[in-house]
């Protein structure tokens, strides 16, 4: 074949399942590199019939990149991509074909026998992003320089997150979009009662998508730890952005909210405040994490507690021209965002994080090692709303069942009903009076309860050893908690 001039440096196939991900990152990260990407939904010519699109896509552009899931598997067009684009380079000598594994799925033998770029949960996106760009030709001097590393952000408090995080793609597409190109709010308050996962949702993307590159100073601040007061807050983030240099303690609260403000002008920083609710006066309280949210809030309750909070958040949704973000975790959302009428401050953008998508609730409790049909485990999953802490407990203790363990059976004896809720709750009240201090900061931590919780509840959430069976009934005369 003659060495061809192409028109375009890759053809992306993949399945339209995948678009979130493929047209909201893939596409935006090669074609920031400089390449040159065809891809359907705007390059194919309106009208013309598909199939010669795709014919075009493939001979026009130097390589095929196929995104491996099993969406794309299920898909005959994107089969039949990348089989024209094996025909033109049948032993994939000129590399023409990069599979790239978006999400573990069972490839077809002619795909299986290439190598493939991994970009599953838990690979590392750096070295993947790395090795895709060279495989597109993209030579390494014209990288970016790789050096600021998440080593350099500032994790106040890393969430202790429990094994088999799944789902939540079009979450992080999302937070993807509002950090990357959504200039016009600076801050984004998401918001859900507890144990719908926003701290896990926040920490997985944090980790997983948010590029050092682009964001080299990170600050992770949890509510819930020790003292992690905003005025403490406030003073470890001013020392840590300014490299030392402004000492919270030698300058009015006010001018320190200014100076972190006058510094979010800049671009590359990223605040994540997770655990806001624990700032505001309804859950300012010690017993906040086991506190319920059924409560109704009158509307003070949703004021700051520090009024630097308050004025933070006015500065960060109000001033021109910020180029850094705030992201709040919480569970209700303060007053102060809100403007007059049902609307908000114009640079605060709100979101309501919600249930789980029962697919991925399948899939987690399968990661769990619990055994059963799809539709088995959504019947066991639905009457817990999907809300990610009870189907994380749900699966734990179906896993522990001492008769049945591991069998979705198990759910049946593991009722919902609302005089066993009122029980659970007793039992909570009465387990967490009797924690030490030590144990009441571990459930603060976690920080997760929506309501009634039972004993066994604490027993699967406890790091193993913090909690044993004589925490049960010992009433400890710990330090005065009020109901
Ligand atoms: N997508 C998910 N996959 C698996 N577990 C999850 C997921 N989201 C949340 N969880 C689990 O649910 C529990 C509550 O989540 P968390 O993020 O702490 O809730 P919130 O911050 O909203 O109160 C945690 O144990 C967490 O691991
Ligand atoms: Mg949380």
């Amino acid at each position: 074949m003659m060495q061809a001039e192409y028109e375009f440096d890759v053809f992306i196939s993949y399945s339209s399942k995948d678009k979130e991900w493929v047209r909201g990152e893939l596409l935006k990260r090669i074609e920031r590199a400089g390449l040159k990407a065809f891809i359907d939904y705007r390059d194919f010519r309106p009208g013309a019939p598909s199939i010669k699109e795709c014919e075009r896509g493939v001979e026009q552009c130097r390589k095929t990149l196929i995104v491996l899931t099993p969406n794309y598997l299920k898909s005959g067009w994107a089969e039949l991509e990348n089989i024209m684009a094996q025909t033109l380079d049948p032993a994939n000598e000129s590399l023409r074909l990069i599979p790239l594994l978006k999400a573990r799925c069972e490839k077809p033998l002619r795909i299986g026998a290439l190598t493939h770029i991994d970009f599953t949960d838990g690979a590392d996106l750096d070295l993947a992003w790395r090795q895709l760009l060279a495989a597109l030709g993209k030579r390494a001097v014209s990288e970016p320089p790789k050096e600021p590393r998440r080593e350099r952000w500032f994790l106040a408090h890393p969430y202790p997150m429990p094994p088999h995080f799944t789902g939540r793609v079009a979450e992080r597409a999302m937070l993807n979009r509002w950090l990357e190109s959504d200039a016009g709010h600076p801050l984004l308050s998401l918001c859900a009662l507890g144990g719908f996962g926003k701290s896990a949702l926040v920490w997985h993307w944090l980790t997983h998508d948010v590029q050092p590159g682009d964001w080299p100073c990170i600050v992770w601040w949890s509510f819930y730890e020790g003292d992690s007061s905003f005025d403490r807050f406030l003073a470890e983030a001013l020392d840590y952005l300014s490299g030392g240099k402004i000492d919270a303690t030698e300058i009015s609260g006010k001018a320190a909210v200014r100076e972190l403000v006058q510094m979010l002008h800049e671009p590359g920083t990223l605040l994540v405040l997770d655990g806001f609710e624990r700032v505001l006066r309804a859950f300012g309280g010690l017993n906040a994490a086991y506190q319920g949210d059924e409560a109704k809030h009158e509307n003070q309750d949703r004021d700051c507690i520090s009024p630097l909070a308050e004025f933070f958040l006015r500065g960060v949704a109000t001033l021109p021209d910020l180029r850094s973000k705030v992201l709040l975790a919480t569970r209700l959302r303060p007053r102060v965002l809100e403007a007059k009428g049902d609307r908000l401050l114009v640079g605060c953008r709100d979101v309501e994080l919600e249930q789980m998508d029962p697919a991925d609730a399948v899939a987690f409790f399968r990661a769990q090692g619990v055994r059963g049909t799809h539709t088995e485990i959504e019947a066991a999953c639905e009457p817990y709303g999907y809300h990610p802490l009870s189907l994380r407990l749900l699966a734990g203790l179906i896993v522990s069942d001492l008769q049945h363990p591991g069998d979705i059976a198990a759910a049946e004896s593991l009722d919902v009903s609302s005089d066993l809720v009122q029980r659970q709750h007793h039992v909570l009240l009465a387990a967490y009076d009797s924690l030490d201090l030590s144990r009441q900061a571990l459930l603060g931590r976690i920080a997760c309860f929506r309501g009634p919780v039972g004993y066994e509840t604490l027993k699967a959430l406890a790091v193993p050893g913090t909690l044993s069976p004589d925490d049960r009934g010992g009433a400890s005369g710990q330090e005065g908690k009020s109901k």
